[in-house]
């Protein structure tokens, strides 16, 4: 995720338990494009032990080429396209999300990067531009190609976070795809993801915003598939984690201001977990001191907490 998974924040996950494999932010190719020294710098300074896969965005296929050639250098289990990012200033070249309206385009794209990519090579997608009916055509697309997996964040582009996330279409996704299948959008709980496994019929979950709010997801997945009951954080345990998270994020040259801003970035997911007015207060703050005040306000107790979204559910269905 763009400003957020660098190495810090893996580490910070691999606290609490983390994923069984990271993805960093995506490199932009185009044809005068060098790797991002940041996301190189994450590669490099990953010490969770678990696999990265370095993310590409771009259309320009020799541009694609040469950076892929270039990453599969690095010590990372994968090189992975990006069709799904919904910004407009990325969609509008025809980019990321944007080239799910050429999938012309894709499958060259596809063909080109599997023949030069000798690690494993994967796709991330959106299930459509402007309708969840475009996945119909892409799906042959992505079958064609021996990928070694495929992510779908089962939304539209035109849809950005909205719900409903289209379940149904990840389930058709494992049914056609010779490769496993990893569904993503708006996994919030350990309960909700089993039985999201259930229904999609996939290898695996990709989480963004979730584990954002609940590092503690990770591991309480992996208790409910055992059967456990599961292990919920207390106030006083979220507060350590903001602690952790401000540490981590912490730039000795940014102004505390700017710290602020950045830990509220993060905080407006941890905050649709706490109930009251936690997150309207947090979004006002302007100090670290006040920053502070008001999570001790609400989280300085030994109360477990849920830290599920306190509106969830809707069209999804969960
Ligand atoms: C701030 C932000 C940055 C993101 N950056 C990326 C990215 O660089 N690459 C990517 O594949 N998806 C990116 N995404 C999309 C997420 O990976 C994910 O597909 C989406 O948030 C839905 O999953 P979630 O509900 O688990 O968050 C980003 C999402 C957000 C909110």
């Amino acid at each position: 995720m763009q400003d957020v998974t660098d190495s810090a924040f893996w580490n910070l996950m691999h606290r609490y338990g983390g994923a069984d494999v990271y993805w960093t932010e995506y490199f932009r190719v185009h044809a005068v494009s060098r790797p991002e020294k940041w996301i190189l710098k994450s590669i490099a300074e990953n010490s969770t032990g678990k696999p990265v896969i370095a993310q590409m965005i771009g259309n320009d296929i020799p541009s694609l080429i040469r950076t892929a050639k270039e990453l599969q250098q690095l010590n990372v289990a994968a090189i992975d396209l990006n069709l799904g990012c919904p910004a407009p200033i990325v969609y509008r070249k025809c980019a990321g999300g944007g080239l799910l309206r050429e999938p012309q385009r894709i499958d060259s794209i596809l063909g080109a990067l599997r023949e030069v990519v000798s690690i494993k090579f994967t796709v991330k997608t959106r299930v459509g531009f402007a309708s969840e009916k475009e996945f119909d055509t892409l799906l042959p697309i992505f079958a064609k190609h021996s990928l070694d997996a495929l992510t779908v964040h089962a939304r539209t582009v035109a849809q950005m976070y909205r719900l409903p996330v289209h379940y149904d279409l990840i389930r058709q996704a494992s049914e056609a795809m010779p490769c496993p299948v990893i569904a993503n959008g708006h996994v919030y709980s350990a309960v909700q993801a089993q039985q999201l496994l259930a229904l999609t019929k996939t290898r695996g979950l990709m989480i963004g915003r979730g584990v954002i709010r609940s590092p503690w997801l990770f591991n309480q997945i992996r208790q409910q598939l055992r059967g456990e009951s599961l292990t919920l954080p207390t106030g006083r345990e979220v507060l350590a984690y903001i602690r952790a998270l401000w540490e981590s994020q912490a730039s000795f040259d940014a102004p505390e201001k700017i710290q602020c801003e950045r830990m509220k970035k993060f905080i407006n997911y941890l905050g649709e977990g706490v109930a009251g007015n936690f997150l309207h207060q947090i979004r006002r703050s302007q100090s670290e001191a006040e920053f502070y005040r008001i999570c001790g306000e609400y989280l300085d107790h030994d109360q477990p907490m849920k830290l599920e979204p306190v509106a969830v559910g809707g069209e999804a269905g969960f």
